[in-house]
């Protein structure tokens, strides 16, 4: 039997499959299997007794924590957990366009200025592109060591010698190639290859590797998601086109918590740091419109206000449309099965569309009532009450439950100038906004029309 020498292998997960195929069966993505060149196997005549003993240790004398290269970039360090660590891997993940060589050029350039030896490699871009970039972002005096280059060969000659550089990018891992392997650049066995080559290097030079990752939806190239268990560190940048908000999110993190992200701004002068969210998102909020609620949310350790916005129109299709943008479609349709079985607040002959102003997106359960709101609001067509947030969690029997840090929410809202907070309802105490079932939201909509009308 003639052995096979190429394996197909999807460039969405990585998996292994033994012949081609449309549909990859362990991830479920679609056209992303891709033949390529089998590698070596694992050498024969590996056996007990023929490798050198480790040298065992034991958890105590860990030493100290890493030490830590500051980007100056608040927002970065805030994800990353403080800074850059020394001979540690990051990844940054995002889709092409995104901004993610702005970020890092912007971050290699404050490091170089504070003194520490910097390098960014580019495989995209020429030289003379990066320079053009620098020139507009206002960064041409710092001392970057700069070079496109796309072989990791070259790559490690220049960066794997003594004094190297403290902090190095990669832009991006997909344009790189290993000359051993015959796989085209982009493809799995070379986004791995090229990577574990540039991650060995880092931890022996005590350098930190940022790599960039494209994710891309056609599977023509590897995603980042093939690289996620080598490195200590995976960021992506996320947002809308269209909208000048972009959000960094760390999905793991040896170094630090996953919970914060960083908002930034992408404008003329590259990408500008937001510190305080809420007023951003909020700026854009109009007057008086129905369908329209803020939402307290949290966002790791950050209270942050989004503006939530329903709207409900007459269908004549036998299944309504639910169309959301920046949220849950299966949270929807229970809120929406809630309203109809606790509430008698029926939706079946509406199209309801849910959307989260400024490209932002939503994962908290905290936001159930804010939506419940919006809803009711754009069914109703009556504004939501114009000075309050909304915040709380619904249940199946319609019950609102609290949800964490309240103080934090309560305390975002007040200084943006909201001063009520419909959430709800602790101990016995009587509140006006305190909410116990979603039945108070309904009537408290009710009221707010007799109010009006
Ligand atoms: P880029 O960092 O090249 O994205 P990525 O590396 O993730 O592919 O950013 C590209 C986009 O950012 C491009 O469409 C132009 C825009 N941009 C600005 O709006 N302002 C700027 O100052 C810069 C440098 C880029
Ligand atoms: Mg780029």
């Amino acid at each position: 039997m003639v052995k096979s020498t190429s394996s197909f292998i999807c460039q969405e997960c990585g998996a292994v499959h033994p012949k081609w195929m449309g549909k990859c069966e362990a991830c479920g993505a679609w056209n992303t299997i891709v033949e390529e060149a089998a590698r070596e196997a694992v050498p024969k005549g590996i056996s007990a007794g023929k490798g050198k003993k480790l040298a065992f240790s034991s958890l105590s004398d860990a030493g100290e924590e890493a030490p830590r290269i500051p980007t100056l970039v608040a927002e970065l360090d805030r994800v990353l957990g403080g800074g850059l660590v020394e001979g540690s891997a990051i990844l940054i993940g995002g889709d092409p366009g995104i901004g993610k060589s702005t970020l890092l050029l912007q971050a290699v350039a404050a490091t170089a200025k504070q003194g520490f030896g910097s390098a960014y490699i580019s495989g995209e871009e020429s030289v003379q592109q990066i320079r053009l970039r620098a020139k507009r972002l206002g960064l041409v005096d710092a001392p970057v060591q700069l070079a496109a280059a796309n072989s990791v060969r070259d790559i490690l000659g220049s960066l794997d010698n003594s004094p190297a550089p403290r902090v190095a990018v990669i832009d991006s891992v997909q344009t790189l190639y290993v000359d051993s392997i015959e796989s085209a650049p982009g493809t799995v066995t070379q986004v791995r290859a090229s990577a574990s080559e540039l991650i060995r290097m880092a931890k022996r030079r005590n350098t930190c590797l940022l790599l960039v990752g494209h994710v891309t939806k056609d599977g023509q190239i590897a995603g980042p998601r093939v690289l996620e268990h080598m490195v200590d560190t995976v960021l992506y940048f996320e947002g809308e086109r269209g909208h000048p908000f972009r959000i960094l999110r760390a999905v793991k993190n040896r170094f630090g918590g996953t919970e914060e992200i960083g908002v930034f701004e992408m404008g003329d002068q590259g990408l500008s740091e937001v510190s305080n969210p809420s007023a951003l998102f909020m700026a854009q909020r109009g007057e008086q419109v129905s369908g329209s609620v803020v939402f307290a949310g949290m966002e790791g350790s950050r209270p942050m206000l989004v503006e939530i916005q329903a709207l409900v129109a007459p269908s004549f299709m036998a299944t309504p449309r639910r169309a959301v943008v920046g949220w849950d479609t299966n949270r929807l349709a229970m809120i929406l099965a809630v309203l109809d079985a606790r509430c008698g607040v029926r939706f079946h002959d509406k199209e309801v569309y849910l959307n989260v102003a400024g490209g932002f997106k939503i994962g908290e359960p905290a936001a159930d009532l804010a939506v419940a709101a919006a809803l009711l609001s754009a069914l109703l067509n009556r504004p939501a009450p114009q000075d309050a947030v909304f915040f709380g969690e619904i249940g199946l029997s319609g019950e609102v439950r609290p949800v964490a840090r309240t103080d934090a929410r309560l305390k975002e809202a007040q200084k943006l100038g909201f001063s009520r907070a419909i959430h709800a309802a602790s101990g016995k105490e009587k509140q006006p906004d305190g909410m116990k079932h979603l039945q108070d939201m309904v009537r408290l909509f009710r009221r707010e029309q007799e109010l009006v009308s």
